[in-house]
C-alpha cells in the first residue's frame, strides 16, 4: 500500500472556481457563461451562476470553514470580468477590493492562497472581439495578469494562469457543451490553442516581472491518464505512449497542450496531422514566449483509462461489466493518482501538484441532520493511497487540492451534481460539513497517517 505519512510540508487543500461559487452577479462585467446559461437546453434546469454559493458575500464564513478543517491551502480562481469588466481597459476598484479582502482573510486564517487567473468565465466583451480566435487574446490576458500581479502579487505566491485548456477549448469551442457553445473546425481549434498557449506564456512572464513576492507558477491542465493493465514492461510502455500521443483528438490530449509550455515544441505525431493549420498562425518567437520556466506541474485528475499492449500498439480495456461509477458516470480508478503523477513527472521533470481530484456523489441531509458520504471517503482514501505510493516510488508530489470544498455550480449540470466536502443547501445557502469533510480534516491533521 501507500506511504504511512506524506512528506513534511505537504500542501493539503481544496479547490473551487469563481463562476461556480461566487454569485455577486451585479458587481461584475458579463462573462460567456452568463449568456450561455440563458440558452435553452444548455444547462440543467436553466440554472445559472448568478447567486451560486453567494461566496462573494459569504467568503468569511467559507474561509472559517476551511480553517476549521485545517486546510493548508485553497485554490480559487479570479473572475476576469470582475476585475476588468470589459476584459481589458479600466479595472474595477470594487472587484479588485474583493480579491484583496479574500486573500487577506485567507492569510489571516493561515490558509495559503493558490490563484488561478482563468477558470472559464471569459469576458463577454472580449468574446465579441473574437475571443481566443483573435491573436490579441494573448495580450488581453497578459494585461489582466499584470493588473492582478500588481494588486495581489505581494501576498499570493502560487499561481496557475489557466485551468484546463483542453476543456474550455474542447467542450466550449468544439463540442459546444460549455460556454460559449461553439462547434469550430480543426483549423480554428488549432489557432485557438496556439493563442491560449501564447496567453499562458505571456501571463507567466508578466507575473514574474510584476509580482512583488517571488511567484511559484504552475499549470492546471486536464491530466488525461492511461493506466497500464498490468505491471509488465510492455503494458507500462504502452500506457505511457498512449498517454502522450495526440491520437485522433486535437482537443482531448495531453501533449499538444503541455509539450509547448514545457518542452518548447508541439509533439511530432500531432504535427503530422495538424501542423499545417499552424501556418500563418505561429510566428517567429512564439515557441520561446510559450515555453517559460515553471515551478510545478499542476494537473486535474479524476479518472483514468486502463490500456494494455497489443501488437499494433495498445488498446483500451472497456469490457468491465457494472464498473464503479460516480454520479457523473466517471469511472472510479484510484490508480490514476499513481500513474498520472508518475508519467507526467517522467516526461516533464517538474514536481507535481494534484490541482483537482474528487467525485460527485448522491448526497442529501440524512434524518439525523448530517450528510453521510462514505463513498466519497472511500474514493478519496483509495486515491490518496495511490498518490502516496507514487511518492514512495520517488515522484516529488508537493500538494493535493481536493475538488471541492463545497457543492457548487457544476457547469452544464447546474446544481445537480455535488462534488463538495461541505453540503450546500442552495435554497438557503446553509453549509453543512459532510462526513468526508471531517475525515479529510483527520487526513490533514495526521499528514496522511490515517489513510
Ligand atoms: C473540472 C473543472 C472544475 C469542476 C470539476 C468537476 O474539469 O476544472 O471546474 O467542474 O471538473
Amino acid at each position: 500500500m501507500g506511504v504511512r505519512r506524506f512528506p513534511e510540508g505537504f500542501v493539503w487543500g481544496t479547490a473551487t472556481s469563481s463562476y461556480q461559487i461566487e454569485g455577486g452577479r451585479d458587481e461584475r462585467g458579463d462573462c460567456i457563461w452568463d449568456t450561455f446559461c440563458r440558452l435553452p437546453g444548455k444547462v440543467a434546469e436553466g440554472h445559472t451562476g448568478d447567486v451560486a454559493n453567494d461566496h462573494y458575500h459569504r467568503y468569511r464564513e467559507d474561509i472559517a470553514l476551511m480553517a476549521d478543517l485545517g486546510m493548508r491551502a485553497y485554490r480559487f480562481s479570479i473572475c476576469w470580468p470582475r476585475v476588468l469588466p470589459s476584459g481589458s481597459g479600466r479595472p474595477s476598484a470594487v472587484g479588485l477590493d474583493f480579491y484583496d479582502r479574500l486573500v487577506d482573510a485567507l492569510l489571516a486564517a493561515k490558509v495559503q492562497p493558490w490563484a488561478t487567473l482563468f477558470h472559464w468565465d471569459y469576458p463577454y466583451e472580449l468574446f465579441c472581439r473574437g475571443g481566443w480566435l483573435n491573436r490579441d487574446s494573448a495580450d488581453w490576458f497578459a494585461e489582466y495578469a499584470g493588473v492582478i500581479a500588481d494588486r495581489l502579487g505581494d501576498r499570493v505566491r502560487h499561481w496557475m494562469p489557466e485551468n484546463e485548456p483542453q476543456c474550455y477549448i474542447g467542450a466550449g469551442h468544439s463540442s459546444g457543451e460549455h460556454a460559449p457553445g461553439l462547434r469550430m473546425g480543426t483549423a480554428e481549434i488549432v489557432r485557438m490553442i496556439h493563442h491560449s498557449l501564447l496567453a499562458h506564456g505571456k501571463a507567466v512572464q508578466t507575473l514574474r516581472a510584476r509580482a512583488a513576492a517571488k511567484p511559484a507558477i504552475g499549470i492546471a491542465p486536464v491530466g488525461i491518464v492511461s493506466i497500464p493493465a498490468s505491471d509488465s514492461r510492455s503494458d507500462i510502455a504502452a500506457a505511457r505512449r498512449n498517454m502522450f500521443s495526440v491520437n485522433d483528438s486535437i482537443t482531448w490530449n495531453n501533449s499538444w497542450y503541455i509539450d509547448p509550455m514545457i518542452l518548447g515544441r508541439y509533439p511530432e505525431d500531432g504535427l503530422k496531422n495538424y501542423g499545417a493549420h499552424l501556418a500563418g498562425v505561429m510566428r517567429p518567437g512564439d515557441m520561446k514566449a510559450i515555453a517559460q520556466p515553471l515551478d510545478f506541474f499542476g494537473c486535474n485528475i479524476y479518472s483514468g483509462q486502463t490500456v494494455r499492449a497489443t501488437r499494433a500498439g495498445c488498446e483500451p480495456i472497456e469490457n468491465e461489466i457494472g464498473p464503479a461509477l460516480t454520479t457523473m458516470s466517471w469511472k472510479i480508478t484510484p490508480k490514476c493518482l499513481y500513474w498520472g503523477p508518475r508519467f507526467f513527472y517522467e516526461r516533464y521533470k517538474l514536481p507535481v501538484v494534484v490541482t483537482e481530484n474528487g467525485m460527485a456523489n448522491c448526497d442529501w441531509v440524512h434524518a439525523d441532520g448530517k450528510v453521510h458520504d462514505p463513498q466519497r471517503i472511500d474514493f478519496l482514501r483509495r486515491n490518496l493511497r495511490e498518490l502516496g505510493r507514487a511518492i514512495k516510488d520517488g515522484i516529488p508530489v508537493l500538494g493535493y487540492m481536493q475538488w471541492s470544498i463545497m457543492d457548487n455550480f457544476e457547469w452544464s449540470f447546474g446544481y445537480k451534481q455535488r462534488f463538495g466536502l461541505v453540503y450546500v443547501d442552495f435554497a438557503t445557502g446553509k453549509r453543512i460539513p459532510k462526513d468526508s469533510a471531517l475525515w479529510y480534516k483527520q487526513v490533514i491533521a495526521s499528514n496522511g497517517g490515517n489513510l
